[in-house]
């Protein structure tokens, strides 16, 4: 993960456990085998790492979040500290994963090639994140909270969700034939509420925020969502659109 969002272990097992547990359809996809060498994109804190390393021969997991790193390295796994636009790696993995991790590397053209280098001929890349949509009603009320301060926030998205076509044309572009390439709506249950999920995730725009604002921009944007994301029991679920998609390269 990357952009200038802080990334703690502990929070983010708290209020995002749930993002590793809906991973594993994008595991099936890979369909890991037996000795294969496999690089996770964005591992966070090693959960689905960890399961890709009971499955393939060896796994390598990058992610830009030193405290994310540290939680991997906890689980045994072997983990580094790196951005996903600067992927040091050359001709040497059979696949690269990624789960919920490419909507935040904002220059997609340079993710996609550093995973072509990455790859052996044949590799695969095979994997989920934000697509067009995703999380619509949460940008627009933290929009709507800043604008109403004078604060432009759609300049400061820092996220990347594109459609399909557009990420099919990016990999077709570096070389990939793209095998599948779909939007996948999946309302999100959040275990602690929409305060839980922005609290992990909305810093750029609570950062954003004039001087001693940002805590009244996240209950002004809450009153905005009560209505369309939480039910009458008090229970809060997010609008995810997940983009899912498989590519390899020629043997
Ligand atoms: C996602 O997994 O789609 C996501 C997570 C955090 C912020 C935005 C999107």
């Amino acid at each position: 993960m990357s952009g200038t969002q802080t990334w703690e272990a502990d929070r983010y097992a708290k209020n995002a456990r749930f993002v590793a547990d809906l991973g594993m359809p994008v595991v099936d996809l890979l369909a890991p085998r037996p000795g294969e060498r496999i690089l996770d994109l964005g591992c966070g804190d090693g959960a689905l790492t960890a399961k890709l390393a009971d499955m393939a021969g060896a796994v390598v997991g990058v992610d830009a979040g030193e405290d994310m790193i540290a939680a991997a390295r906890k689980r045994g796994l072997d983990a580094h500290v790196m951005n996903g636009h600067e992927l040091t790696f050359d001709a040497e993995f059979d696949a690269v994963f990624s789960n919920a991790a490419l909507h935040w590397m904002l220059d997609p053209d340079a993710v996609i090639a550093g995973v072509r280098r990455a790859l052996k001929p044949g590799g695969r890349f095979v994997g989920e994140f934000g697509g067009h949509g995703n999380v619509a009603a949460i940008c627009v009320a933290l929009n709507a909270a800043l604008r109403q301060r004078g604060v432009d926030g759609v300049e400061r998205l820092p996220w990347f969700f594109p459609t399909p076509d557009e990420y099919r044309a990016k990999l077709e572009a570096a070389g990939f034939t793209v095998r599948t390439a779909d939007l996948i709506p999946r309302p999100t249950p959040l275990p602690t509420g929409i305060s839980g999920w922005l609290e992990t995730f909305g810093e750029n725009f609570f950062r954003a925020a004039p001087e001693g604002e940002a805590e009244q921009v996240k209950l002004d944007a809450i009153e905005l969502l009560r209505p369309c994301l939480c039910d009458q029991a008090g229970n809060w679920t997010a609008d995810y659109v997940r983009l899912r998609f498989s590519a390899a390269l020629e043997t």
